[in-house]
């Protein structure tokens, strides 16, 4: 039996960078600005979206960056403040919440957690709060 939790508390997976080596958040802020969302490699090794909010903080939540129709990589684009897929045009908000198809779901979450300065990817497991359903992903 696993409990549930909502993130903290042991485990989760470093996030780690092209090549491999751990993310840390002091060495993520130093290069990463407000509004920032670059791909880490997240759970399972994933490309996953950590996002530097406005505050300048790494946030609570990852996106995982498959797109949920045919599982591009789905870039982030600044200047729409949106991710496009590239494949077929679905779109995602900020959060990655899908705002058009043929995407018929919302970019799965993670947890963002930062430990001793390391920046931990876990399952989300919870509610979606973007839509208040169940995850599909989980
Ligand atoms: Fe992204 Fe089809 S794979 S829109």
């Amino acid at each position: 039996f696993m409990p549930l939790r909502a993130g903290g508390g042991g485990g989760g997976t470093s996030a780690k960078d092209e090549l491999g080596n751990p993310i840390t958040k002091t060495g993520w802020l130093a290069t990463h600005q407000a509004g920032d969302r670059s791909l880490v490699q997240g759970l399972k090794g994933d490309p996953t979206y950590l996002i530097v909010n406005e505050v300048g903080e790494i946030g609570e939540f990852g996106l995982n960056a498959i797109c949920t129709h045919l599982g591009c990589v789905v870039p982030w684009d600044s200047g729409a403040n949106k991710f496009i897929c590239p494949c077929h045009g679905s779109q995602y908000d900020t959060n990655g919440k899908v705002v058009r198809g043929p995407a018929p779901l919302s970019l799965a979450l993670a947890h963002v957690d930062i430990e001793d300065d390391a920046v931990l990817v876990k399952q989300w497991s919870e509610t979606d709060f973007r839509t208040n359903e169940n995850p599909w992903w989980a």
